[in-house]
């Protein structure tokens, strides 16, 4: 059972998808148009459908009858495509009963200063363009990693890094038949944390973990539960989905995910030698950790205004918000009856650490977003200090406060509906930090 060197299958993988991974072409500050006269019948809906299919999300249609086509009826749409969409356009021509195709792009902004603006995705789809970013992941597993000497255990993460690697927005979470070995672990980690969490989680945490034992099968600790029951049940109560991820994402490609309620998760179980500290996230991390607090409608809109904040940001803002990120949403701490309760999902989902944090009052700080920006922190071994306060809500509102500060010459907001990101000029929208839904707003033009 020892061999420490790495197989190479999956570097391949790995280097296959970054491979496919092609820059999109389009800018994050242009539309696409695309104009057709459809004749009487299923025409216009069959070719709406045709670009459905084919990954161009449609944001606006207005549809009227046509003056030169008896019968027909002209259709004007404004489209977000993640593939090159001319290769599109010139398949509607053949589509039957489909006529004066045209399409153009539309300028949503325009400027010089926009070409410093990091590319950032505008729809959902996009988000398959960060598959290969990953930091660390099966086929890499570094050499005081748990698992770095078990092959079969190396093994078994290759299995789901291919899976997460070959995930498409749109596709169906595949069904994981988890290993004894693997149902035990998650067991032993169940036990020990719901053990804990009345002395030391937030209530928001016991309250939602609650909530998922009614819903989700596996939550109560029986088995470990399915990706795609808990994205359901997340979709349906705050918005938030689920998607198969290898490993660490870059911190830019996982703070975009949050922006469209999307949740990278890994799906791989800790390996069984140290079910109580991982270096990595895993699934006991996601579902312990996270998913109880994504269940929460505040909690989950916090993290979807750090996702918003971060689209387009630069790389020095990314630095600070993932700072941020990481000592609120991963090792976040608050007060309830004036102790300490954990909130962070790394605390939450590590029984040594849950325990190191609010055992050692030296290493507490009160949480100040400027600060947290610039403290650094840890993967592989416990933080060398953990920020507290008083609430959740009170974050919730110092972190909005603090987006709206990094500049960005232009302001964004998120569509429920076609899961897009609207490009405001910046003096359309207004700041209001009071307000629970937050429209960000740049103040400095770069
Ligand atoms: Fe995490």
């Amino acid at each position: 059972m020892s061999d420490p060197s790495p197989p190479t299958a999956l570097t391949e993988v790995v280097a296959e998808q970054k491979k496919k991974q092609k820059q999109i072409e389009r800018s994050p500050f242009e539309d696409d148009c695309v104009t057709f006269t459809a004749e009487v019948g299923r025409s216009k809906t069959d070719t709406i459908l045709f670009l459905k299919r084919n990954r161009v999300v449609i944001t606006h249609e207005i549809s009227r009858p046509s003056p030169s086509n008896d019968g027909g009826i002209d259709v004007y749409l404004e489209c977000i495509s993640s593939r090159r969409i001319e290769n599109v356009i010139a398949r509607m021509s053949d589509l039957k009963g489909v006529s004066r195709v045209k399409h153009s792009r539309i300028p949503v902004l325009e400027g010089s200063h926009l070409e410093q603006v990091p590319w950032f995705p505008r729809c959902m789809e996009d988000l398959d363009e960060s598959n290969g970013n990953v930091i660390m992941c099966g086929q890499e597993l570094e050499a005081d990693h748990p698992g770095f000497k078990d092959v079969e255990y190396r093994k078994r993460r290759n299995v789901f890094t291919e899976t997460a690697m070959n995930y498409k927005c749109g596709d169906e979470i595949g069904l994981v038949e988890y290993t004894q070995e693997e149902k035990q672990t998650w067991k032993r980690v169940y036990d020990e944390l719901t053990r804990l969490y009345p002395t030391h989680a937030c209530q928001e945490q016991i309250r939602n973990l609650q909530l998922l034992a009614e819903n989700c099968a596996g939550f109560d600790g029986s088995d470990v539960p399915q990706l795609r029951d808990v994205s359901k049940f997340l979709k349906s109560r705050t918005g938030f989905t689920m998607r198969p991820v290898a490993g660490f994402l870059t911190p830019r490609d996982f703070l975009a995910g949050l922006a469209f309620k999307v949740f990278n998760c890994t799906q791989y179980v800790r390996h069984s030698s140290d079910p109580f500290y991982t270096p990595e996230p895993d699934i006991c991390h996601e579902l312990l950790g996270h998913v109880p607090m994504l269940a929460d409608p505040s909690f989950a809109e916090f993290s979807h205004e750090l996702g918003l904040a971060s689209l387009g940001a630069s790389d020095a803002d990314i630095k600070r918000l993932a700072s941020c990120y990481l000592f609120t949403v991963e090792f976040g701490l608050c007060k309830e009856g004036g102790e300490e309760r954990a909130y962070g999902a790394g605390l939450l989902s590590c029984v040594s650490e849950l325990k190191h944090a609010l055992t050692s009052p030296h290493k507490l700080d009160v949480f100040v977003p400027g600060v947290a920006a610039e403290t650094d922190s840890f993967v592989t071994c416990f933080q060398p200090k953990y920020f507290v306060s008083e609430t959740i809500e009170e974050v919730k509102l110092q972190m909005r406060q603090y987006a709206s500060s990094i500049p960005r010459p232009f302001d964004l907001e998120y569509d429920d509906v076609t899961n897009t990101i609207r490009i405001k000029h910046r003096d359309e929208a207004k700041m209001d930090t009071s307000q629970d839904y937050c429209v960000l707003s740049r103040t400095p033009a770069l």
